[in-house]
């Protein structure tokens, strides 16, 4: 159970991770697409910063949660009007993030339950997969769709997913709380 979670550090700038000393798990995904609402609901606090305009969270931030492990809400990609030079800053970072951060025990991909999965979520998820990062995708926003919708648009991102692998997927919805027991237990379960 979540009991406890306190903004712990943003970090710009790879020199500025805090030390390896306790276990985390992190939440990628294209900017807008729901990180930092999942994150105010799994820890069922509103501390997380969220905007109806894509590219708000821009660095890393850390979440102390339980005083035990992190919660590590990563800067969205994807954002179309984000200049070269930040594209490139963000490449390094995330490169450097996930190469050697040796605490990191899961990330969650997360995707949008409406949409396709779109060109950077592959490539996200290629990458991931090429350095053997292990990771699970959660679909987010589930409260936009019925329940045929739904279980139609899981499949076809399953399908579209599959010539990756095996995937576990989360539908959550931060909004009506949905999901989220489900997704925490999992994260929980990896921060033992
Ligand atoms: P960046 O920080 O820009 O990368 O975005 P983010 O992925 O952190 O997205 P954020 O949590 O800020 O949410 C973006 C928008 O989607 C906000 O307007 C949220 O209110 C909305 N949103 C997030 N989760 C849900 C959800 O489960 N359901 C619905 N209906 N809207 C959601
Ligand atoms: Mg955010």
């Amino acid at each position: 159970m979540i009991k406890k979670a306190e903004l712990y550090k943003t970090v710009y700038r790879i020199d500025q991770l805090p030390p390896e000393d306790k276990p985390e798990v992190a939440f990628a995904g294209r900017s807008n697409v729901g990180k930092s609402s999942l994150l105010n609901s799994l820890m069922k606090i509103k501390i997380a910063k969220t905007s109806s305009k894509p590219g708000k969270t821009r660095s890393i931030n850390y979440y102390l949660v339980n005083d035990n492990y992190y919660f590590v809400d990563l800067p969205g990609y994807g954002f179309a009007s984000v200049a070269k030079t930040e594209r490139e800053k963000w490449n390094e970072l995330m490169n450097n993030y996930f190469i050697n951060r040796m605490n990191l025990k899961m990330v969650y991909v997360l995707i949008d339950h409406r949409h396709k999965p779109q060109k950077n979520d592959h490539m996200m998820i290629q990458w991931l997969k090429s350095l053997n990062m292990p990771f699970m995708i959660v679909l987010t926003k589930s409260d936009k769709l019925n329940q045929s919708e739904k279980i139609k648009k899981l499949n076809e991102i399953k399908n579209e997913l599959s010539v990756y692998g095996e995937y576990i997927y989360f539908q959550t919805s931060a909004n009506k709380n949905k999901g989220i027991e489900e997704l925490t237990n999992s994260i929980l379960a990896f921060l033992k």
